[in-house]
C-alpha cells in the first residue's frame, strides 16, 4: 500500500477575495480545502488539474481489485459498512458535499480500513475520469428527488448518465438504485426501460433487499414508515462512441503570447454574455486585476454534458510573454469546455501565439 489511505478529489468554490487590500494575489481559501489541509486523515492529496484520464485505480488504491462506487455517500454509513464487509474490493465514493466528507473521514478512521478512496466532485464528471470497464458495482442511495417539475432536470439520473455509467462499468456489472419518492422511481423506471444497456431480473423493483446496508435516510424513512423502493439493474451493452468529457491530460492546459499587441483591457469584453461552443457554454462573470496589472484573474463558468465547473482563468504578464492557464487554486477537471475558455481568453488578448498545448 502507499503512503496514504485518503484520497480527496476538490472540485469546488474557487478561490475569492483576490482584491482585498494588502491581500492581492492571494487567495483564500474554500473551507473544503481547509478541512483538506487540516485533517490528518488526507496525507494524499490530488488536485483535479493534475488528474489524469482515466484515472490509474492501481496507483490511487495501492492494489488492483474489484472496484464498488457510491454516488452521493452522505454521511458514509453504507460506504463504510459496505468497505469493512469487503476488504477485498475497491470503495470510491463521489459527494458533494464537504460535511459529509469530514464525517465520512472520520467513520473510516475509526474502522480503520484502507480500502475506500473519497471524491469531492459531481459524480457525473468523476464518472469520465474513470476507465471504460473499471466498476463492478455502483449504488445511488436516497438522491436528491428535486419533487417541483422545474428542478427535474436536476436530478442526478437521466439517459446521458446511464450510458456514461454503463461504459465504466464491467460487463454484467450492477447498478443499485434506492429512493423513497415515488415521481422519482416512476422517473427511473422510465429511464431504465428506455435504456438499451441496462437489464433486469425478475421484479423491475422490490421493496426489500435484505442484504442491503442501511444509510442514514433508510434509518430516518423505516422509522416514518416510509415505504422503500429497491431497484437492481445488470449492465446489458457496452456503449460504442460515447462523447467523452474529459480529454487526456498530460499537462496543464496553457497558451503563451507575444507580450507585444496584447491589450488586456479588452478581456472585458468577454464579461456577460454566454457564449457557446459545441458541446456547452462559457461565461465569464468578471475580471480582477492587481494593483501591479500584472496578474489578472477571469471568474469563469463552463458547462457542459449537463455538468458546470466555475474556477478561475489567470492571465500573467512576465517579462515579454503573457501566459493563459489556470489559477493554482482553480480546483476544476480539465474538460474540452475548461480548454476551451482559456482560449477564448488569449484568443481576446490578441497578440501571436508564441507556445500552447491546446489544440483546436
Ligand atoms: C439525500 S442525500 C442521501 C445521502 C446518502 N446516500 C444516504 O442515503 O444517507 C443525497 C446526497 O447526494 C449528494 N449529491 C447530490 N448531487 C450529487 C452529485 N452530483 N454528485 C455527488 N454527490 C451528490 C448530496 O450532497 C447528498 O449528500
Amino acid at each position: 500500500m502507499p503512503a496514504h489511505n485518503l484520497l480527496l478529489l476538490g472540485q469546488g468554490t474557487a478561490p475569492v477575495c483576490f482584491l482585498e487590500e494588502n491581500k492581492v494575489g492571494k487567495a483564500v481559501q474554500d473551507p473544503a480545502l481547509d478541512l483538506r489541509l487540516n485533517s490528518k486523515a488526507v496525507d494524499f492529496i490530488v488536485d483535479p488539474k493534475e488528474l489524469g484520464r482515466p484515472l490509474d485505480l492501481a496507483d490511487i488504491f495501492g492494489r488492483e481489485a474489484p472496484l464498488e462506487v457510491e454516488i452521493g455517500f452522505g454521511y458514509g454509513h453504507f460506504l463504510v459498512r459496505r468497505a469493512k464487509e469487503a476488504p477485498e474490493r475497491n470503495f470510491l465514493g463521489f459527494e458533494l458535499s464537504s460535511e459529509c466528507i469530514r464525517k465520512t473521514i472520520s467513520k473510516i478512521e475509526k474502522a480503520g480500513i484502507a480500502n475506500v478512496r473519497l471524491v469531492r466532485m459531481d459524480a457525473r464528471l468523476g464518472f469520465y475520469f474513470l476507465p471504460e470497464r473499471s466498476v463492478s458495482v455502483t449504488y445511488m442511495n436516497f438522491p436528491d428527488p428535486w419533487p417541483r417539475k422545474k428542478h427535474k432536470k436536476r436530478r442526478l439520473l437521466d439517459g446521458k448518465f446511464l450510458e456514461l455509467l454503463a461504459s465504466r462499468t464491467v460487463d454484467g456489472g450492477e447498478f443499485y438504485f434506492v429512493t423513497d419518492h415515488d415521481d422519482y422511481l416512476e422517473y427511473a423506471l422510465e429511464l431504465f426501460r428506455e435504456s438499451p444497456y441496462w437489464k433486469w431480473e425478475g421484479e423491475e423493483f422490490t421493496l426489500e433487499m435484505p442484504d442491503y446496508f442501511d444509510t442514514k435516510y433508510r434509518r430516518k424513512w423505516e422509522r416514518m414508515g416510509k415505504r422503500i423502493y429497491f431497484l437492481r439493474r445488470i449492465k446489458a451493452v457496452h456503449p460504442v462512441g460515447i462523447r467523452e468529457l474529459v480529454e487526456e491530460v498530460k499537462e496543464m492546459p496553457h497558451v503563451v503570447l507575444e507580450r507585444e499587441g496584447i491589450d488586456v483591457k479588452r478581456l472585458g469584453e468577454l464579461v456577460g454574455p454566454e457564449i457557446r461552443f459545441d458541446g456547452g457554454v462559457i461565461r465569464y462573470f468578471d475580471v480582477f486585476e492587481n494593483q501591479k496589472g500584472d496578474r489578472i484573474l477571469l471568474e469563469t463558468l463552463v458547462s457542459e454534458g449537463g455538468i458546470s465547473q466555475r474556477f478561475f482563468i489567470l492571465v500573467e504578464l512576465s517579462g515579454g510573454e503573457v501566459t493563459v492557464k489556470l489559477a493554482r487554486r482553480a480546483e476544476v477537471a480539465v474538460t474540452t469546455g475548461v480548454k476551451r475558455a482559456i482560449k477564448l481568453v488569449a484568443e481576446k488578448l490578441g497578440g501571436k501565439i508564441l507556445r500552447t498545448n491546446i489544440g483546436n
